[in-house]
This record gives C-alpha cells, sequence and structure tokens, in this order.
C-alpha cells in the first residue's frame, strides 16, 4: 500500500479503521518533521515491529516558550514526505494548527516532578505542552506501540510516566540516540551551526563521555564526575553550559552518590549547551563500574 497523508483527525481515523479492521498492529512515531536518520531509526524501528506505521507530523505552539522559536522551526514538508515514503511508512498525519487546536485547550498534562529538573526551568510549559499534545495523539492514533528518541530522555520519562499514571492502553518504545560520526547527537538544530559552531558543539558529546569514564572508573560523587566533565568544557569557549547534570534515569532527579555498579544503579549524565544561538541538549546512560 503506498503512503497516504492524512490532514484532517477524520481522515486519519478512517485509514486507522482499515487497518484495524484488516488486523493490523498500529505503530506511531510522533515528530516534529524535517526528519534527520535520528526520527528515521524511530521509523524504522516502528516498521520492524508494526504492521501499520503512521508518522505524525506537527510543530506544536504549546511546547514552544517563545512564539520566535516556533516561526523559525525549519518546516520543509515535501522533503519529509519523500522520506517516509522510501521508509515504507503507511500514513502521514500533518494536521493544521486549528485542527489540533480549533480553540484554546482548556485541559492540560502535567507531569510533576520529573518536569521540574534539567530542561524544566529554562523552558517553562515546554513538558506540560509535550504531554499534553502527545496524549492527544496517543487518543487520536490509538496505536499499539509508540516510538520515542533517547535523545530527548526527560521528554521520554515524562511520556513514560504519563502512560503509567494515565493507564494509556499503548507500549512505550525507547530509541538509542542517532549520532554523527563525531558523536554529534542528530537533530533538527544542528543545521543552524555555521561551520566553526559545528566543531565546537560536539563539546557536549566529549563532556559526557568524559562523565562516563569517571563514573566506569569507580567515582561516585556526582560534584566530582562533573568536575572531570567541566575540564573538557574549558577548553571550548565557544559553548555556554546550560546544565549539566546526573539524574535517576526514573524520576530525572539529581543523584549526589552514585551507588554500586549494577544495572540497577545507571545513572543519566544529561547536558545543555548553547552555541551561539542554538541551544542543544544530549544524554547518556552510565552503568558504574566497580570500584
Ligand atoms: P522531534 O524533535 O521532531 O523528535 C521526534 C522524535 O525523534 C522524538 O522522540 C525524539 O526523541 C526523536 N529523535 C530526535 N533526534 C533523535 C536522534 N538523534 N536519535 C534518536 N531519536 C531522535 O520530540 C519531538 O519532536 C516533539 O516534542 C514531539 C514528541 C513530537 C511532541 O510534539
Amino acid at each position: 500500500m503506498s503512503l497516504r497523508v492524512a490532514q484532517s483527525i477524520a481522515e486519519l481515523r478512517s485509514l486507522l479503521a482499515q487497518a484495524r479492521r484488516a488486523g493490523k498492529t498500529i505503530g506511531l512515531v510522533p515528530t516534529m518533521g524535517s526528519l534527520h536518520a535520528g526520527h528515521g531509526r524511530l521509523m524504522e524501528l516502528a516498521r520492524e515491529e508494526s504492521d501499520f506505521v503512521a508518522v505524525s507530523i506537527f510543530v506544536n505552539p504549546t511546547q514552544f516558550n517563545q512564539q520566535e522559536d516556533f516561526h523559525r522551526y525549519p518546516r520543509e514538508f515535501e522533503k519529509d514526505v519523500a522520506f517516509c515514503e522510501a521508509l515504507g511508512v503507511d500514513c502521514i498525519f500533518a494536521p493544521p494548527v486549528e485542527e489540533m487546536y480549533p480553540r484554546p485547550g482548556l485541559t492540560s498534562v502535567e507531569v510533576a516532578l520529573i518536569s521540574e529538573t534539567l530542561c524544566g526551568p529554562f523552558r517553562p510549559g515546554h513538558f506540560r505542552g509535550v504531554a499534553t499534545v502527545v496524549a492527544k495523539l496517543l487518543h487520536i492514533v490509538q496505536p499499539d506501540f509508540a516510538y520515542f528518541g533517547e535523545k530527548d530522555s526527560q521528554q521520554l520519562a515524562v511520556i513514560q510516566r504519563m502512560v503509567e499514571d494515565l493507564n494509556l492502553p499503548v507500549t512505550i518504545r525507547p530509541v538509542a540516540t542517532v549520532r554523527e560520526p563525531d558523536g554529534l547527537a542528530m537533530s533538527s538544530r544542528n543545521r543552524h551551526l555555521s561551520a566553526g559552531e559545528r566543531q565546537a558543539a560536539t563539546v557536549l558529546y566529549q563532556a559526557l563521555r568524559a562523565a562516563e569514564r569517571a563514573i566506569q572508573a569507580g567515582e561516585r560523587n556526582a560534584e566530582r564526575v562533573k568536575q572531570q566533565a567541566q575540564q573538557i568544557f574549558d577548553k571550548q569557549p565557544g559553548a555556554r553550559v546550560e546544565y549539566f547534570e546526573i539524574v535517576n534515569p526514573a524520576d530525572m532527579q539529581a543523584v549526589a552518590e552514585i551507588q554500586g555498579a549494577e544495572i540497577q544503579n545507571a545513572v543519566r549524565v544529561a547536558g545543555a549547551i548553547w552555541i551561539g544561538s542554538t541551544r542543544l541538549i544530549d544524554n547518556i546512560l552510565v552503568v558504574p563500574g566497580e570500584r
């Protein structure tokens, strides 16, 4: 079956109903478009596991803190359609803003605690916007599986917790971060970087790896781990650190002392930096080493 594009919820639901009547399982990949290999990996996994793959492309205004960011967000629909087609996607849901928000919503989903650390304080209301639009998409599509990248680990934790707390009947599949050969996590924001900035941007992944090395070498104190990472940032004046933290992967709360060397003690090391006017985030999961 060839790729279908639905712009209305009614159109989408009729395509989904057909698939369901044929006994197909449904996989949803929510995106904001400007698709790259990171999104592509989510789609490939969806394609492997689900009989009918839906990709949503919707630049969600309620998760942007500034109007300007929302308007500056890249949009390249024709290219995205070709990208989805090449990966064997069955259906794109690309609603206009009025279809998702015909009037200002009075209802929103707030996932407390998890939303309050890391990016939370720097992007007020962002995770409320994300959780609310993802809740809407999950209700509109009612997929068996929905795919989210670990690149946005706090977003992933927020969504996983929302699905548990609200008993949403979907299985969330986390997908490992896709990186450029030099380690930079793929992101639609990378295109804003000049050649020099692009070079400087690798400092975030290098700092994450320095933190990982320290933890795997047996360092248990979060402050001392962060000092190791800071040494990397110090060598790159082109980057301004917004935050760099070691957190519990389930609730995103800061960890002061890392516990013993087992998988259940894994921590997430997460950072946000500014390179010029571009904000980049990244993170890795680290299993502590023996001391
Ligand atoms: P967007 O930034 O377009 O990302 C869509 C999905 O792709 C997210 O789950 C994100 O984590 C994943 N992704 C992005 N870059 C990735 C990479 N390098 N490796 C692996 N996965 C990657 O995240 C959003 O859109 C929005 O907040 C959304 C969930 C669609 C709600 O509006």
